[in-house]
């Protein structure tokens, strides 16, 4: 993954000095308050390893984000397969996902994140449609998700299919959409990707797009990271 550069983040595939944050969110209680599992530092440290690994090997995932000014890891945000969500999602969805050491929310670090992932998505990986879900309850990732300009479709509402019975408050799911036309509508933005800055032209740098159009498949499952 070449880093991806915003107004004040750096958004990178993971170095081995993220370790200890990706072990603290993983394993905080205010973070994790919508997922069923905590995670000790080597289950973290495995999850972190499939994590580069996956984004090495496809270009995407779910990718650290640093604060330009201080290098420092805050989290991550990043697109990701959901490979593993049939029948509710098809083979081939790609989500946006996000989690941030609490001490940085409520800075529009996520949103600022997010945007440029959905850009890349769109304009360099030429996916066709983007998708996110959170449990019911978790205002805080929905608003991102309606800030970012995703919309709700309440019909594709689903019970996580890795969420144990020992907690069904946490299985319901709602389900955020955003498709190429509708960012596109809403960015302005088909024919360039702004990128660190300075306008891109998509025809000279990015055709043909990555070949992943349509129908695709990375074929590892998507690393799970409830
Ligand atoms: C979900 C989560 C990523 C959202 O983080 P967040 O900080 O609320 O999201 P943003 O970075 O987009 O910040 C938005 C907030 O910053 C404020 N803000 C400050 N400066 C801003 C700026 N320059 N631009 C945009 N928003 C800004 C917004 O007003 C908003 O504040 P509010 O929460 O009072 O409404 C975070 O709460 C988290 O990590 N939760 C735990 C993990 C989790 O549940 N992940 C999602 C699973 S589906």
């Amino acid at each position: 993954m070449t880093p991806l550069r915003t107004k004040r983040l750096i958004l990178r595939n993971w170095e081995e000095r993220d370790r200890p944050l990706f072990h603290r969110i993983n394993s905080d209680e205010r973070v994790m308050e919508f997922f069923p599992f905590r995670r000790d530092r080597a289950q973290s440290d495995a999850l972190f390893d499939g994590l580069r690994d996956g984004i090495a090997r496809r270009g995407f995932g779910f990718a650290a984000v640093e604060i330009d000014m201080t290098g420092e890891c805050i989290g991550f945000v990043g697109l990701h397969p959901a490979e593993y969500l049939e029948p509710f999602l098809p083979k081939d969805t790609i989500e946006i996902g996000w989690r941030l050491a609490p001490e940085f929310w409520g800075k529009g670090y996520v949103t600022e994140a997010a945007e440029t992932h959905l850009a890349h998505g769109f304009e360099i990986f030429g996916f066709d449609e983007i998708v996110s879900f959170a449990v019911a309850g978790n205002g805080r990732s929905t608003a991102v998700m309606e800030r970012i300009g995703m919309r709700r479709d309440a019909a594709g509402d689903f019970d996580h299919p890795r969420v144990p019975d020992t907690h069904p408050h946490l299985k319901r799911h709602v389900l955020y959409r955003l498709a190429r036309s509708d960012w596109e509508a809403r960015t302005g933005r088909p024919d360039s990707l702004r990128c660190g800055g300075s306008v891109l032209s998509r025809k000279r740098q990015f055709v043909p797009l990555l070949g992943l159009r349509g129908r695709h498949s990375f074929e590892d499952g998507g690393e799970i990271i409830a």
